[in-house]
């Protein structure tokens, strides 16, 4: 670490410090977790609420206590001591990587980051009239374009060896494992024409992992750059990920502070339980698709203001209340029309989001050199208070990851259009690992709707049908 960066690690630190204070005598979540005996009992709302869809060793959100944990480690530590490299190898791998794996895999990355063919097809398009996140998903499907065979003859899962577990095969509602295990099962049954396509460039590999970990940086890089008006930078071999990053969006090579705060922010944001978009990306890949279409589909689920695309909301929302002095009046009038106030609230945490914690502070440090920024970190404040003293604490709604985050962005120069697909920087790797994690034993989603419709209904000629 810099010696000029120290500052920050005390930063987190103190975060952590506070968190574990503040939440020492809530429940604790833990005692939940454990392997799991199918079929379970569990109690589901609407949305799925409350199912839980798979085990997993990825990640785990403790919801009243407010702490986030990667393979075991708290997403405190990691920011105040590691790098986005090591937890996105963390994530993968399930530990911490040795030197030489460090070297190896940041290698691969450095490797994975030149996609240069990807985004001179990309330039084909009209990218400077598309939603950011939009030209990301065509993106990665650019990327899986050349990197994959899978559209080939050769390459498919062989079908008619796989138990299918659609409805053909199964009563629709069978109980689990009401029939044989109807599962789709490739174990050792995926045969490899490895002379026509090494494994490395399969798309279900670990080697797309880390290829798409790399390319969605380059290509949220170019897509900004595009944006306005500018031809994308290509990556440079000596940076590191968050410092590439930086370098590519703006040309300017980062300052050692600069890229600590856009690390931290990408280990924060980089994987988060069964959230909505690491969920579709599942889903998606539980067919046997493929991980570009995957994260394509993460970062579509991604976009929507309920999710990652509210970081970008909540600075407009600041620029709309414009002064601290006017946050009372604006947060009783959303109130009282029951609007959702952006950057608040969590299906998970019904406490400070600690991942929050960790980038109020940075967005002071950040914003300390950067006049908009303070302002609008000034009314973000002024705003908190007053949510907290009206329905924070009745309703458990507190600032959540992407409350501070657009603030810590546009204090780094960043425009608003960026800070979603900066979010799919760093959730891919989540995407990703959790993706990998439950092909290992994949069994496709297919959850029930429950039929409130009518039944036996006579057909009504066309000519018959009254208007
Ligand atoms: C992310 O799942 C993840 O882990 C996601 C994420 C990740 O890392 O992947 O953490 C990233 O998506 C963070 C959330 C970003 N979204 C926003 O900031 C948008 C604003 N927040 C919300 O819309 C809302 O809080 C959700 C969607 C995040 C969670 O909503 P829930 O769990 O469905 O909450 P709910 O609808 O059950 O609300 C309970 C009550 C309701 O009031 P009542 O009807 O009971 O009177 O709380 C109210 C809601 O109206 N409420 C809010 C609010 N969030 C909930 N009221 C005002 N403003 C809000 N933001």
């Amino acid at each position: 670490m810099h010696k000029e960066t120290e500052h920050i690690t005390e930063l987190v630190l103190k975060a952590a410090a506070r968190a574990r204070a503040e939440s020492a005598e809530a429940e604790d979540e833990t005692r939940i977790s454990g392997p799991l005996r199918w079929p379970l009992d569990c109690q589901i709302g609407p949305g799925l609420e409350g199912a839980i869809a798979c085990e997993s060793k990825v990640g785990f959100v403790n919801g009243s206590k407010g702490r986030l944990i990667y393979r075991g480690y708290d997403v405190f530590d990691l920011c105040a001591y590691a790098t986005f490299e090591e937890v996105c190898y963390l994530l993968l791998h399930g530990e911490l990587p040795t030197e030489d794996q460090l070297r190896a895999f940041k290698a691969n990355l450095v490797s994975h980051r030149h996609i240069q063919a990807t985004k001179r097809r990309l330039m084909g398009f009209p990218v400077e009239e598309m939603n950011a996140m939009a030209a990301l998903r065509l993106g990665t499907l650019l990327m899986r374009q050349e990197f994959t065979f899978l559209d080939k003859d050769f390459g498919r899962p062989d079908i008619a060896s796989a138990i299918g577990s659609d409805e053909d095969s199964i009563p629709m509602e069978t109980k689990p494992y009401g029939e044989r295990r109807a599962i789709y099962e490739f174990r050792g049954r995926w045969r490899r024409r490895t002379s026509l396509r090494s494994p490395s460039r399969d798309a279900v590999g670990l080697e797309s992992c880390y290829r798409l970990i790399a390319g969605v940086s380059s290509l949220a890089a170019a897509i900004a750059r595009i944006r306005q008006g500018h031809l994308p930078i290509e990556p440079d071999p000596k940076l590191g990920h968050a410092a590439n990053f930086l370098y590519m969006l703006t040309g300017e090579k980062p300052s050692p502070i600069e890229t600590r705060i856009m690390d931290i922010a990408l280990i924060l944001h980089a994987d988060h339980g069964m959230n909505a978009s690491t969920f579709a990306a599942m889903v998606v890949a539980s067919t046997l698709s493929d991980f570009y279409f995957a994260v394509g589909s993460g970062i579509a689920a991604l976009n929507g203001p309920l999710h990652g695309g509210a970081n970008e909301q909540v600075i407009h929302t600041l620029h709309e209340i414009g002064s601290p002095r006017k946050t009372k009046a604006w947060c009783k009038r959303a109130i009282a029309k029951k609007a959702r106030i952006m950057g608040f609230g969590h299906r998970v945490y019904k406490v400070y989001d600690p991942r929050a914690r960790v980038l109020q502070p940075l967005a002071a440090l950040a914003s300390k050199s950067h006049r908009e920024g303070a302002r609008l970190f000034r009314i973000a404040r002024a705003l908190e208070k007053d949510v907290h003293a009206t329905i924070g604490r009745k309703k458990k709604i507190y600032p959540n990851v992407d409350y501070f985050s657009g603030i810590v962005y546009a204090s780094l120069g960043i425009s608003p259009d960026v800070f979603t697909p900066i979010f799919a920087v760093s959730r891919v790797a989540g995407w990703t690992a959790r993706v990998y994690e439950y092909l290992q034993h994949n069994r496709i989603f297919r959850p029930r709707a429950m039929y409130v419709g009518e039944f036996d209904r006579p057909y009504v000629p066309l000519k018959r049908r009254k208007k």
